[in-house]
């Protein structure tokens, strides 16, 4: 009789890439009507990285996952599958996916995109991990990219100034060893999707020239309602994901949460009576890169020696949809 153990999932590579094109908060000074004062008071954000005129959404994703094949000692066609988290796809169609599959040469591997806002990587890295511990597949590749420079309007001082570009990608592998996601809850609330939207471009608006002339098809937000969104989200979402892990705040040593406004994470220590040193953050330096911001803080702080592979990580992110999601991650087995 074959007894077949328990399936875990490792992460044996991450990578990241940021466009070289720094963007600070004096450029943007000259840009809208803005400045350094307000943007670093009400957002935290210095500066941010902007993709290049020949860089595209699957140019970003396959810089971060050379780095992760290349950390993991792999080649592309060692993937049994591909997973890219993005709301700001090189094209609605095809998916980017296959994009980021064929520039990687991972030739007839299976690939698709995961479009849930922020919350894109931590929904993917989830997925990923169903798909290993069920065993249909053994490596996994999950990135999360964004180049919403494209998409936002540089004439609205209230979402140009947030926004960076960037990708962070991790490969997660089949061991019997324990370790992986040890819990994580996903959610979604679609009855408060307007307060993130492109409003025009799909079939609710296609575009025409009404659409252009309105500049509807521009990323649009409601930062204050989103803001009091995360600041509701964040606490509880991050309890479930513990809860499910049966472990408590004091099992983990690193909060990683979306950088999506600093006040926003410093909300979310007091709320959950944490010091602000525990979190993970980024954000001056990059922004809100949406999808990419969880795996980048990540990749960042693994490759800085900050993080230890066998740390127990809280993931907590909110965004579009409006959605959220936390997950307790710990990269790699003890020992
Ligand atoms: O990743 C997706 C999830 N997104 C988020 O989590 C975003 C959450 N929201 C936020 O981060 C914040 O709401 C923002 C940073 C977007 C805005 O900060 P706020 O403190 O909520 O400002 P506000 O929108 O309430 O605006 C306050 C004032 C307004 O002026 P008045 O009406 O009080 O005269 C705005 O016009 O600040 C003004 N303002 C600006 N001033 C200078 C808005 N944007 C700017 C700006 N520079 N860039």
């Amino acid at each position: 009789m074959c007894v077949m153990g328990k399936i875990y999932g490792q992460i044996v590579g991450w990578g990241a890439y940021a466009p070289k094109q720094v963007l600070t908060n004096h450029d943007l000074e000259r840009i809208v009507d803005t400045s350094d004062e307000w943007i670093m008071k009400r957002t935290g954000i210095r500066e941010r990285h902007v993709a290049g005129p020949n860089e595209t959404t699957s140019s970003l994703a396959v810089q971060a996952s050379w780095a992760a094949l290349a950390k993991a000692n792999m080649v592309s066609t060692d993937l049994d599958l591909i997973i890219v988290a993005t709301s700001s796809p090189d094209y609605f169609t095809p998916p980017v996916s296959s994009q980021v599959q064929a520039a990687l040469g991972a030739n007839d591997v299976p690939a698709f995109v995961v479009v849930t806002g922020c919350t894109g990587w931590v929904y993917s890295l989830a997925i990923a991990y169903q798909f290993i511990e069920t065993g249909a597949y053994r490596n996994i590749l999950v990135v999360g990219v964004e180049l919403l420079s494209r998409f936002v309007d540089w004439t609205d001082r209230s979402t140009c100034i947030l926004f960076g570009d960037a990708a962070g990608a991790v490969i997660v592998q089949a061991t019997d060893q324990p370790c992986g996601l040890l819990g994580f809850v996903l959610g979604s609330d679609g009855t408060n999707g307007h307060h993130i939207i492109m409003p025009s471009g799909g079939s609710a608006r296609p575009f025409d020239a009404d659409v252009l002339a309105e500049g509807s098809h521009y990323l649009r937000m409601n930062g204050p309602e989103v803001f009091k969104f995360a600041s509701k989200v964040v606490g509880p979402a991050s309890d479930e994901a513990l809860a499910k892990a049966g472990l408590t705040m004091d099992d983990v040593k690193w909060i990683i949460p979306h950088q999506a406004n600093m006040r926003i994470i410093q909300a979310a220590a007091k709320d959950m009576h944490l010091p602000l040193d525990r979190f993970v953050v980024n954000i001056d330096r990059y922004g809100n890169t949406s999808a990419a911001s969880i795996p980048l803080a990540l990749v960042e702080h693994v490759n800085g020696g900050c993080i230890k592979a066998t740390d127990k990580l809280l993931l907590v992110s909110f965004g579009a949809g409006m959605t959220w999601a936390a997950a307790v991650l710990q990269m790699q087995p003890e020992g």
